[in-house]
């Protein structure tokens, strides 16, 4: 069947397509209400079944026969390590560790945080949790404490399942201190951290607080999956906004399960046995749908990868993973690749020869560029697929829908929409927009399954955020076009987030870390250009008056800050001190001149600037910081 005819399908009548797709996973009860319109905001999928997220993971390959079938291949670079789970491997584990969390009193609902590097233990966490029918959510690694603090407040978890050490390359990144940081900071006290001890460091634990992961396993129960219905909560994930708050967006069980099982067949041409890789951080959605869960409910063996693309040890390690396991499907993100190809741009790192099981490279998490697609296309003679999607979604809303059929790639767009979503463009008043017209990119609701229903204990956030601008319609934050021919083209965001080496980022949240410096009287954050991660946040402050200290060791101060309340991750190295900032006449920061500036691109005075010599000063003040 061709996409047209599986996009018409959809079309014609959605309910039953999500009924059938359903009948491909594993239910105790398969529901009879698969879409219910709770009001114009809200919808859930498959309400009424009652399912296991981790039995669709683990416990059904094993009763398939893929019992001795490897699950994870776990590569880690950086500590010299390799290893695997077979499903009979990685069930006795998780069956144990759920065991555990049942000990200490976690039941079907209660949440968990999972704060830890890339090993099988955190897989095993995450899929325990599910198991008994807990709710995770999964904090990125290179987070400051400040971070996970404040998704310690807005998800109140019992328990915080965390590790020694994360590695990143040069440095040991110790945990114990950045977690116990968190839980001072934070107003909901958690009743116990599980610390998994790594080999590279040991950490002493605090007592009647800390467990070790080796203690809270003894001489446990394994435990059984937990029933749960297809509109409980199976995750939460927290992502940048245009606040300091994240928010934390919601994942049920059915919807994930029934649309992610999908997705391995008919965007990523899987099929049960198969190796899927995806190279990204079970903390970010692409970690969580396409490391551990989609894989596993597909019955294919996932790599769970610690290490960089460049450095550990060198530009070949990606191909080096991929002829190693045989992998059939890899998905990372454009910025990895392009370190890849700044390092070893002849590609002597690869040889076709040995990369033949490799048949597509999917690419997402920010635009991917067209130079980086045509090198790889020119390298590895295989189709090179940009996909789009949002951690609100978890899975693509646009993509080549490959293992349907693969059409005809056009470089700059992720292609077309996946059955599920209707997409418009529209203008600021919501009108719709013709072929080729840019404009906000909007879904029509209701969303299709795994998509958010809603964000934690925030309903109105949820409304105002997403659903209030364009009535009857879920707002991505993208903006961009449909050609002629229905391909999508996703050129930037409307709001304040910004994209980081493929992390989002919110420069709202930057601005409010500075603001808080005591020098510094205003400030404003924007994104610009930056050739590996595409774009890099820079700050520009304006002092109290009357502060005559040294500029440089403000910004110094500055970009400290950052570092400790939001995290590296920001890779916020870059701030200049300015007199004033350019606004309009009714106060509005100028933001989008100020980075066309940094970014030497063409720009014009804006008619309401209130007063445009700001813009020499800042000019100057930009050129004495060495920013532009
Ligand atoms: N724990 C602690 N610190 C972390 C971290 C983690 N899990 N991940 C990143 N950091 C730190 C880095 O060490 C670095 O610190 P530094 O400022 O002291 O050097 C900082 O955060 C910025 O990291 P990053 O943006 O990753 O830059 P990098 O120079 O280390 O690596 C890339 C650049 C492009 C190789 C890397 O960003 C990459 O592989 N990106 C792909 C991202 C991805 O897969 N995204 C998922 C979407 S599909
Ligand atoms: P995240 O929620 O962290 O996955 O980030 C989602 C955002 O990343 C999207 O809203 C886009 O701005 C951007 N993004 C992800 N994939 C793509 C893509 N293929 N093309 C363009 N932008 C993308």
């Amino acid at each position: 069947m061709k996409y047209s005819e599986f996009y018409k399908r959809w079309q014609d009548n959605p309910i039953e397509f999500w009924k059938k797709n359903a009948e491909d996973v594993s239910w105790i009860k398969f529901p009879e209400r698969i879409l219910t319109k709770k009001n114009d905001y809200f919808y859930e999928w498959f309400s009424d079944g009652i399912l296991n997220t981790c039995h669709n993971a683990v416990d059904k390959n094993i009763l398939e026969g893929r019992g001795e079938q490897v699950a994870i291949y776990y590569d880690s670079p950086i500590t010299n390590s390799k290893s695997k789970l077979t499903y009979n491997e990685l069930k006795s584990k998780v069956e144990k560790f759920a065991g555990a969390l049942r000990r200490y009193n976690i039941s079907k609902g209660d949440r968990v945080i999972v704060y830890m590097p890339m090993i099988p233990e955190a897989i095993i966490a995450v899929l325990a949790i599910a198991r008994i029918g807990a709710v995770h959510s999964v904090v990125f690694g290179g987070f400051a404490a400040k971070e996970l603090a404040v998704r310690i407040d807005d998800c109140s978890p019992k328990i915080i399942i965390s590790a020694s050490c994360g590695i990143e390359p040069g440095r040991i990144v110790e945990y114990k201190p950045l977690l116990d940081e968190a839980i001072k900071l934070s107003n909901h006290k958690v009743k116990n951290c599980i610390i998994f001890q790594r080999e590279q460091l040991s950490v002493k634990l605090n007592y009647g607080l800390d467990i070790s992961w080796d203690e809270a396993i003894k001489h446990v129960k394994p435990a059984d999956p937990v029933p749960v219905n297809g509109n409980d909560p199976l995750y939460i994930l927290y992502t940048s906004g245009t606040t300091g708050q994240p928010k934390g967006v919601v994942r049920d069980n059915a919807g994930h399960l029934v649309s992610l099982k999908w997705s391995m067949k008919n965007v990523y041409n899987m099929n049960p046995g198969e190796v899927f890789w995806a190279a990204s951080d079970i903390g970010w959605v692409v970690g969580h749908s396409y490391i551990i869960y989609a894989p596993l409910f597909h019955g294919c063996s996932t790599v769970l990868f610690e290490g960089k693309p460049v450095g550990t040890p060198d530009a070949g390690t990606f191909w080096r993973i991929i002829s190693e396991y045989k992998v059939k499907s890899f998905f990372t993100a454009p910025t990895a690749l392009r370190a890849v190809k700044k390092e070893d741009n002849e590609g002597k790192y690869i040889d076709k020869e040995k990369l033949k099981s490799l048949e597509t490279l999917f690419l997402a998490g920010e635009r991917a560029d067209p130079d980086t697609v045509l090198w790889l296309e020119n390298k590895l003679n295989i189709p090179i697929v940009d996909h789009w999607w949002q951690t609100e979604t978890g899975w693509p809303i646009a993509a080549n829908p490959t293992g349907i059929e693969l059409l005809p790639i056009k470089k700059g767009s992720p292609t077309v929409s996946l059955p599920g979503y209707e997409i418009d463009i529209l203008d600021d008043n919501g009108d719709k927009l013709s072929s080729n017209e840019l404009g906000s990119i909007c879904i029509k609701l209701p969303l299709p399954p795994s998509c958010l229903p809603t964000l934690w204990a925030a309903d109105n956030r949820f409304i105002e955020a997403y659903l209030s601008k364009f009535p009857g319609y879920y707002e991505t934050g993208d903006a961009g076009y449909i050609d002629n021919d229905g391909y999508i083209f996703v050129m930037s965001r409307t709001d304040d987030v910004i994209n980081t080496a493929g992390h989002r980022l919110s420069t709202g949240a930057m601005e409010e870390v500075i603001s808080n410096h005591s020098d510094v009287a205003e400030c404003a954050v924007v994104g610009v250009k930056d050739e590996l991660k595409g774009e890099v946040p820079v700050g520009l402050a304006c002092l109290n008056a009357g502060c005559n200290r040294e500029h440089s060791e403000i910004c110094n101060e500055i970009i400290d800050l950052i570092r400790k309340e939001i995290g590296p991750v920001a890779s916020f190295k870059k701030v200049a001190i300015v007199q004033a900032l350019p606004k309009t006449r009714s106060g509005k920061i100028l933001r989008k001149t100020i980075r066309s500036i940094i970014n030497k691109e063409q720009w014009t005075m804006p008619p309401t600037v209130e007063n445009s010599d700001v813009f020499d000063d800042c000019k100057i003040a930009l050129k004495n910081f060495k920013i532009i």
